[in-house]
């Protein structure tokens, strides 16, 4: 009974990624188009001063550390908990689960059959911590004896568990309850698991697997003093085993790593991630799984040559030149099936511009993160990368740039020509996301793809309706709205569609210009996805996800990861 049937396993690197040093980001750059075989796009064209890169790269003489990548391994196993050694046995309990008898004697098999083994500490420790299986409870024993672990762990489930999101929550009660102990061996274990076909079982061992890693991951690159993890190995228990999970749990740590990158991008100061370095970021990505992607980056003279007056306009202030991404995912083999394309924001930095952001509540000292659309998409590139999936061809799109104050910017009341030729007159130069995205969706139908997601912090509006946890979603199509959504419930994100009110155009109209570009403050994350909607091709499905609020943990004070999850989940489930 205590022996190990099988075992299945992958390492997850918590990857730190040490962004460019000022001697290497200064080497910028007139055109590339990567081949695939160059290990970098520093190529040796240079069509621009460098002196001024250099000077602003350095600003504080800030780099962040090359530390060590972090690994954790997982193994899917069929073994006794009972027997299992190591330093922490977390047990997940849901309310039902965590039921007494007349005899207060668990009425669960495992709980019940653990606690005899502890001569019944495990009963009367969560009895006298209250312990009930209540979503977010946790209670941790060091026992001296009777079990082949050092620690058992009870962490609550709550009611019920199904969902991708409560086991991501697991994983990361895991990670904390490992921290806390300094435990390196630790293996997870549901008390029960009822009803779980074995789809949900591969499903949950992943979701355990990619809340764990996310939960251990910490970003100290800018410290100068850390504690590591100490967690090395996690054994997930009767969840199957084989060749199925085995993959799964591939698949979790592939997606782990894009989460980790883009949480690294958005948590980097806009001294250190400038427009420039967004782009050597997003090149690398191509260089690294050059098999199956190409990139090409535009500086500003391409981008005027392609009539890209709204971007540009936003990215006229910035001593920091914009740089265009467009990174190309194909197949390793097979034929193109579907066209999809991923445009993210890229405001390295959001000043609000001449309508510059003041008063309290304003958040520009966290103005970093409205880069936040933009490392989900190449967050999930980096996923992609390494998951390679067939029949998908992907295009990644970012029109980086900074929107800051200086005489070269854009004044209030400016009239803007995107490369759709429509004029926008900017009566707020704060609504630069938008601007910025016109170009990009414009593009994204030049590329030919047929289907676009969006994914933009773009308006604070749509924090005050859905709160810091949930993403607003605009799309004229139901048929994309549902594969999307599929998606989010698979990856454990919170979405919320929101209406595209047509009759709000109204207070877009300019009386000198084809449109403004801000209506007002009532409805405002509605009349910003209607003013999107100007640049995109009606015969192209199209979404935009507003994730201004979950693209921040406050709490954590640090980024979520948001959107890589979803955009992997949706462009699998497009691939074949
Ligand atoms: N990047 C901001 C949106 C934002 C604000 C995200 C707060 C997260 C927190 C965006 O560029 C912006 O400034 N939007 C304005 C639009 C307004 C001028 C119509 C906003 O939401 O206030
Ligand atoms: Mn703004
Ligand atoms: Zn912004």
């Amino acid at each position: 009974m205590a022996s190990i049937v099988a075992a299945s396993a992958f390492s997850s690197i918590i990857a730190s990624t040490p962004f460019l040093t000022p001697s290497s980001s200064s080497l910028f750059l007139k055109t590339l188009t990567l081949r695939p075989s160059l290990p970098s796009n520093r190529l040796s064209f240079t069509s621009q001063p460098l002196r001024h890169h250099m000077a602003r790269a350095t600003l504080g003489l800030t780099h962040p550390s090359n530390t060590e990548p972090h690994k954790v391994s997982f193994a899917a196993k069929e073994v006794d908990v009972a027997e299992w050694k190591g330093d922490l046995l977390a047990v997940a309990v849901t309310e039902k689960d965590a039921a007494k008898n007349g005899e207060s004697r668990f009425e669960n098999a495992i709980l019940s059959a653990l606690d005899s083994k502890l001569g019944g500490l495990l009963g009367q420790a969560s009895s006298e911590e209250d312990f009930t299986g209540k979503l977010g409870q946790s209670t941790v024993l060091r026992i001296a004896s009777g079990l082949g672990s050092k620690r058992v762990a009870l962490l609550g489930l709550g009611v019920s568990a199904s969902t991708a999101a409560a086991f991501k929550s697991l994983g990361e009660a895991v990670a904390a309850a490992a921290k806390s102990a300094q435990g390196g061996h630790v293996a997870v274990a549901l008390a029960s698991h009822d009803g779980l076909s074995a789809a949900a079982k591969l499903s949950t061992a992943s979701a355990i697997a990619s809340g764990t890693v996310l939960g251990t991951f910490e970003d100290n690159r800018y410290k100068t003093e850390s504690k590591k993890s100490a967690l090395k190995s996690v054994d997930i228990i009767g969840l199957g085993t084989g060749p199925e999970v085995e993959k799964k749990l591939k698949y979790a740590g592939d997606l782990s790593s894009g989460v980790v990158f883009g949480r690294e991008l958005v948590n980097s100061p806009a001294n250190v991630l400038t427009p420039g370095v967004l782009a050597e970021e997003a090149s690398k990505i191509a260089s690294s799984y050059s098999d199956v992607f190409t990139a090409k980056i535009l500086d500003a003279e391409q981008c005027k040559e392609l009539k890209m007056g709204s971007y540009l306009g936003v990215a006229a202030a910035s001593a920091n030149p914009p740089h265009f991404i467009h990174l190309c995912y194909k197949p390793p083999s097979g034929p193109v099936n579907v066209k999809l394309a991923l445009v993210g924001k890229g405001l390295t930095f959001d000043s609000g511009g001449y309508n510059i952001k003041t008063g309290p509540g304003c958040l520009i000292e966290l103005m970093k993160f409205d880069m936040g659309g933009s490392a989900a998409v190449l967050g999930a590139a980096k996923a992609l990368g390494q998951i390679k999936p067939l029949g998908v061809e992907v295009h990644f799109i970012v029109a980086a740039c900074e929107n800051m104050i200086s005489g070269t910017g854009m004044r209030p009341g400016d009239i803007v020509t995107a490369s759709n030729g429509k004029t926008i007159e900017v009566n707020n130069t704060d609504a630069e996301g938008r601007l910025t995205l016109a170009d990009a969706l414009v593009y994204a139908c030049n590329q030919g793809a047929e289907k676009i997601v969006d994914l933009a912090t773009l308006t604070g509006a749509c924090i005050i309706a859905l709160g810091s946890s949930i993403a607003g979603v605009f799309t004229p199509s139901d048929d994309l709205a549902k594969e999307v959504f599929d998606a989010s419930e698979a990856s454990g994100e919170k979405l919320w569609r929101l209406p595209l009110e047509e009759s709000y155009w109204e207070s877009m109209k300019s009386g000198v210009a084809d449109m403004v570009n801000t209506g007002g403050r009532p409805g405002s994350a509605i009349t910003a996805a209607l003013f999107l909607k100007q640049f995109v091709d009606e015969k192209v499905q199209w979404m935009h996800i507003d994730m201004a609020g979950p693209v921040w943990n406050e709490k954590q004070r640090c980024a979520t990861g948001f959107g890589v999850a979803t955009l992997v989940e949706w462009v699998l489930r497009n691939a074949s």
